[in-house]
């Protein structure tokens, strides 16, 4: 008898080979009511300061997608007991600083930015050297963005490539408050400096350029001493050391960002309407609306409530045809950031020329998006003018692709992944889109919910 003997390399690539989606259809019109996954920036955020709080806090809705699933990991790793169920998740909290390990630990943020850097900031107590690494797509991001603000407050790093994961961090029993100036308008960078802050001795002050404001809501929410100042450009926060962290339990609302793929969905697709029920509609996160509407889209706000600082809505939107170019305001940038690539769809399908300036840090994403935007749309026949911060869209209203497009190599940047297939439901073609696995990353159910509105499954191709 032979045995067949399949060769290491081989089982590793097919293992490695992710699925295609295929789509050689546009989406026919329809009239549905939807939700979507829960709001990724608040399922982080809840989780970490959960990790800081004393006892039993309850999430429910969090988002259970790879990057939430890798934040709950590094916090288990750090000793935190996490049970998560379908519907609930369970953190038990030992208190500010309460982690509990072996040195040299390894913990991976895997695609996530924002645990990354997010999770430095609480490590900046920690004085027994801990170790970071992440996926292909994050070890090419920047760090130093943190690490320097970090290292003030008395953390030190080491790094294998100056500035990129992997890196350790060895943090200080001696933490003490900082003044901090963030000028990209990240939230990321600032929430980082907030965490840090929870464990220095002193007031740490914070000028921000305006970002989601979603850290600032929890900690007022949760009584940590904070202090905020705002004028249009830039918010003055300071911070001071809580005696503790209450648990708390909360109901993650519907992510803004996830929404927008629907959104965008509904605005180019025929005679259709869609209703989103209860997102997070916080305002320094609906750039993505006010944009759209500056269009000519017509979106609407339906059962506005308040939970917790935030603000949560319905999403109605329906579809038109009279759909405008844009010379979009750079105020609006950062808080329609995770929206641009959907948001520059609309732009092709617009009559005239759309402008977006000062967009440099979309390159800084998990995969540099503004040349991704630029090539996609190239791909489908639109010309664009693209610059290091900025691109330039000429639009063509009647817009029908008839050629094959195939999407990959694109570091399985998740929105890039459903701007492709958003493209493809509504402009037409026949479309190869790789690594649909990437979609997991932040908005697991994105495919389900298309097939609950289209009432056809896809074909995957292994
Ligand atoms: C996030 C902030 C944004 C955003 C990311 C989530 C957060 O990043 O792009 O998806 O939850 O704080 P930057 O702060 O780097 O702009």
């Amino acid at each position: 008898m032979h045995t067949l003997v399949i060769p290491l390399n081989l089982i590793k690539k097919l293992l490695k080979m992710s699925k295609i989606l295929i789509i050689n259809k546009k989406i026919k019109s329809y009239n549905s009511k939807i939700n979507v996954d829960g709001d990724k920036s608040l399922s982080i955020r809840w989780a970490l300061l959960a990790s800081q709080a004393e006892g039993v806090s309850k999430a429910y809705k969090l988002l259970k997608s790879e990057d939430v699933l890798s934040t709950l990991n590094c916090l288990k790793k750090l000793g935190v007991k996490i049970k998560n169920n379908k519907n609930c998740c369970e953190i038990v909290g030992k208190g500010l600083n309460g982690f509990n390990y072996k040195s040299n630990l390894l913990l991976n943020a895997g695609n996530s930015g924002t645990l990354g850097r997010l999770l430095l900031g609480l490590l900046v107590h920690s004085n027994k050297k801990i170790k970071l690494l992440g996926d292909k797509s994050l070890s090419k991001r920047d760090f130093s963005r943190v690490t320097k603000p970090l290292q003030k407050f008395g953390a030190k790093f080491f790094f294998k490539i100056k500035n990129k994961l992997p890196l350790s961090i060895l943090g200080s029993k001696n933490i003490k408050g900082i003044n901090y100036f963030e000028n990209r308008g990240s939230a990321q960078c600032k929430t980082s400096v907030m965490l840090a802050a929870l464990s220095a001795t002193g007031t740490t002050y914070i000028k921000a350029k305006k970002s989601r404001n979603h850290s600032e809501l929890l900690f007022k929410y949760l009584k940590i001493p904070i202090q905020i100042k705002s004028n249009k450009k830039y918010d003055f926060i300071n911070i001071k050391k809580p005696k503790k962290i209450p648990s708390f339990n909360y109901q993650i609302p519907g992510d803004i960002s996830s929404s927008a793929f629907f959104i965008v969905l509904t605005l180019l697709a025929n005679n259709s309407k869609l209703l989103i029920k209860d997102i997070n509609i916080n305002p320094s996160r609906t750039g993505v609306v006010k944009i759209l509407k500056m269009m000519g889209a017509k979106i609407i706000f339906k059962n506005k409530k308040n939970y917790r600082g935030e603000k949560v809505a319905d999403i109605l939107v329906k579809s038109t045809n009279k759909l405008k170019a844009i010379n979009c305001p750079s105020e609006l940038n950062s808080s329609a950031i995770d929206e641009y690539l959907v948001i520059f769809l609309v732009a092709a399908k617009s009559k005239g020329i759309s402008y977006f300036k000062d967009l440099s840090e979309l390159n800084q994403k998990e995969s540099p998006r503004l040349n991704w935007g630029s090539k996609i749309l190239n791909m489908m026949g639109v010309k664009t003018e693209l610059t290091k911060n900025s691109i330039k869209i000429y639009g063509q209203p009647n817009l029908q692709i008839k050629r094959s497009i195939i999407i990959k190599d694109y570091l399985k940047d998740h929105r890039v992944f459903m701007m492709s297939t958003i493209a493809a439901l509504t402009f037409g073609g026949q479309w190869k889109i790789h690594d649909k696995d990437s979609v997991n990353t932040s908005f697991p159910s994105f495919l389900k919910i298309i097939d609950k509105i289209n009432k056809k499954k896809y074909e995957v191709k292994k």
